[in-house]
């Protein structure tokens, strides 16, 4: 849809570089844009400070058989997120398997002598396989005789410091990189990566100008599929309402229509939901840079040389970059504020932004823990100050791109295969990506009432026999795939169909306050019958915590005897705490029960888990 590829692309990495005159490439395998994120900023640094001809490259887009020919004077950069069980993200998946592979085979041999590498993980301790790519990556390179240049960097999103892993490994990485290629360090030098051209002969009135589709399309009735991650459906909302009982806190269930599409979902799926930034947060940020005047002209972005692709279809606007296609509502980085100095309005401000890129605690203090987004730091350094200075290109290339949401999907597929339900958190405050804000908080395009969705396979899958037993631990909002799981369930056992034991394990606050569905999970257990358990644990109903995890070990015996008998293990909902805690106490039931040590306890979950009988859906 006019995004930037140009002409017929070649898949020939060294060749792309000699013909652009690069000297470093930084290969992304991301599958929610931070790991390219990184790598874009890695590119620029690598630039600015260094001198250094950089590019980035998406895994995908490229071969790899002719890498053992990338001259010695290049330098290949791996920035590789882990996903689920230790695997790939989506586009690393051919690029991994080729290289990873027994026979792996180079133009030139089965050996990568001249490959001098560098790499970087992006991955979440909560899980066994913690950065399994980017380490069995780098045993794999380096088997093959390829040369690694510094440490290879691990961030950790289960504690949630990976961006200050990935700044802790950058300078003694740049400090070996230096060494190596005898690099001279400059004073960074903007070197921008897009071009902004005003095109004052277009309006928003043309057709060729980019408003944000497929908003645009939508409101115009020109909506056209198959729709997909590229494409999201702009979807009615059937149905919205309140599930919490109390009043300061609250929980949607939703009902999306696929209706017409070729949107189809299983049960265990995500539906992604695009967010749009609220527009209150996108005059702030157009102000702020002084472009408010000029927020509906028409630009083109373009890359500066061919490897350079600009991240959203143009000419477009900046109203339109603002509102659909940055980040500018997220907490802002301490890299990016560092890189703005240099463009501040006033020297106080220079000097300030300079001290928050240099100093950890004082960036953490004054900024992170507020949660400010870039266009409130600016106006807090300079008040009443424009940042006209600031290239508009600095934003499109140091600012995310707008992510979509991810929901566990709460309802059967087999019940309601076009309708998908969604169970989620309203905001305390109104959050500009939250979902209800998105749908009932002011809007500017969207007319209320739809959102932009995809919907995303996933391995959280119910067993396709259902009379075997199935345990399931979803406090909070993490029932939402269980009561999709219940829902099936249920309809399978009205078909007359032998249903296994099902066990839930539900948390919350207080029987009168949040708990999800109380009404309808009696509906099922009449449907279900003996076969279905509900088990609760109230947090805060009487004197001490109580946790489904302590429900669990209660139940150990049976929980112990449903698995003897191929019980499925699903846990769903905060990855940091109450995933890792599940765990553990899997682990000492079974060990409890089977009279076997802990550490037996621990290989038998760990069994479990890699023969997907214990399935997580969490988050952090
Ligand atoms: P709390 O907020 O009273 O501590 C859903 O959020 C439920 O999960 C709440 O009852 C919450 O309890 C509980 N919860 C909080 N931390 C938990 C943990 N580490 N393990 C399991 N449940 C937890």
């Amino acid at each position: 849809n006019g995004a930037a590829t140009k002409g017929s692309k070649t898949r020939d990495i060294v060749k792309t570089m000699e013909e652009s005159d690069k000297n470093m490439v930084i290969f992304y395998g991301s599958q929610t844009g931070t790991a390219e994120d990184y790598a874009s900023r890695l590119a620029k640094e690598g630039s600015a400070r260094f001198g250094l001809k950089t590019m980035i490259a998406n895994l995908e887009e490229f071969d790899y058989e002719n890498l053992d020919t990338l001259p010695e004077d290049k330098v290949a950069v791996f920035v590789m997120a882990t996903y689920g069980e230790g695997e790939p993200t989506d586009n690393a998946v051919d690029f991994y398997e080729f290289i990873m592979g027994d026979d792996v085979n180079f133009t030139e041999g089965d050996r990568l002598g001249n490959l001098k590498f560098i790499g970087f993980g992006l991955g979440n301790n909560t899980y066994e396989h913690f950065n399994a790519v980017i380490r069995r990556l780098t045993a794999t390179l380096l088997k093959l005789g390829a040369k690694q240049i510094g440490n290879i960097g691990e961030g950790d999103d289960g504690t949630g410091t990976m961006e200050e892993d990935f700044l802790a490994w950058k300078e003694p990485m740049w400090k070996a990189l230096q060494e190596e290629m005898d690099l001279e360090e400059r004073e960074a030098v903007y070197e921008p990566v897009f071009s902004i051209a005003e095109r004052t002969e277009l309006s928003v009135e043309d057709d060729t100008v980019y408003l944000g589709e497929p908003n645009k399309n939508h409101l115009e009735g020109g909506s056209k599929g198959p729709y997909g991650a590229n494409n999201p459906f702009i979807a009615p909302i059937k149905s919205s309402r309140e599930i919490f009982t109390v009043k300061d806190r609250n929980c949607l269930h939703m009902e999306i229509d696929l209706t017409g599409t070729n949107l189809s979902y299983t049960t265990g799926d995500h539906i992604a939901v695009w967010p749009t930034n609220a527009g209150k947060e996108v005059d702030g940020f157009l102000k702020v840079l002084g472009l408010e005047e000029k927020k509906d002209g028409v630009i083109d972005v373009t890359g500066i040389d061919s490897t350079a692709k600009v991240p959203f279809p143009t000419p477009t606007t900046y109203d339109a970059i603002a509102r659909y296609h940055l980040e500018i509502c997220a907490p802002v980085s301490r890299q990016f504020l560092a890189s703005l100095a240099a463009f501040a309005p006033t020297p106080t401000a220079k000097d300030e932004l300079t001290r928050l890129g240099g100093d950890k605690d004082y960036f953490q203090e004054t900024i992170s823990s507020r949660y400010l987004n870039i266009a409130q730091v600016l106006e807090l350094n300079a008040p009443g100050e424009i940042w006209s200075n600031v290239p508009f290109s600095l934003m499109v290339e140091g600012l995310n791109r707008i992510q979509p949401r991810y929901y566990s999907i709460s309802s059967s597929s087999l019940v309601q295969p076009k309708l998908v339900s969604i169970t989620c958190h309203g905001d305390p405050e109104p959050d500009p990506h939250g979902l209800s804000y998105a749908i009932t908080g002011p809007r500017n395009k969207y007319d209320g009432i739809h959102v932009p969705v995809h919907t995303r396979a996933s391995n959280f899958r119910l067993p396709s026999d259902p009379s075997k037993p199935v345990i399931m631990i979803g406090p909070g909002t993490g029932v939402a795939p269980f009561r999709a799981f219940v829902q099936e369930r249920a309809a399978l056992a009205e078909k007359g169909e032998r249903i296994g034991k099902t066990l839930l394990f539900f948390g919350c606050r207080k029987a009168s306050e949040d708990f999800l569905y109380q009404e309808e999970w009696k509906e099922y257990a009449s449907k279900l019958g003996d076969s279905f358990s509900l088990i609760t644990a109230f947090s805060r109903d009487g004197p001490e915590k109580v946790y489904v995890q302590h429900r669990l070990k209660e139940r150990a015996k049976e929980v112990n005897e449903l698995l003897a008998q191929g019980s499925y293990f699903y846990v769903c909902g905060d990855a940091a705490h109450m995933a890792r805690e599940v765990n553990t106490s899997l682990g000492s039931i079974i060990a409890q029960e089977r009279g076997l040590t802990e550490t037996q306890g621990e290989e038998i979950v760990k069994r479990l888990r890699s023969s997907n009988l214990y399935q997580e859906d969490v988050w952090s």
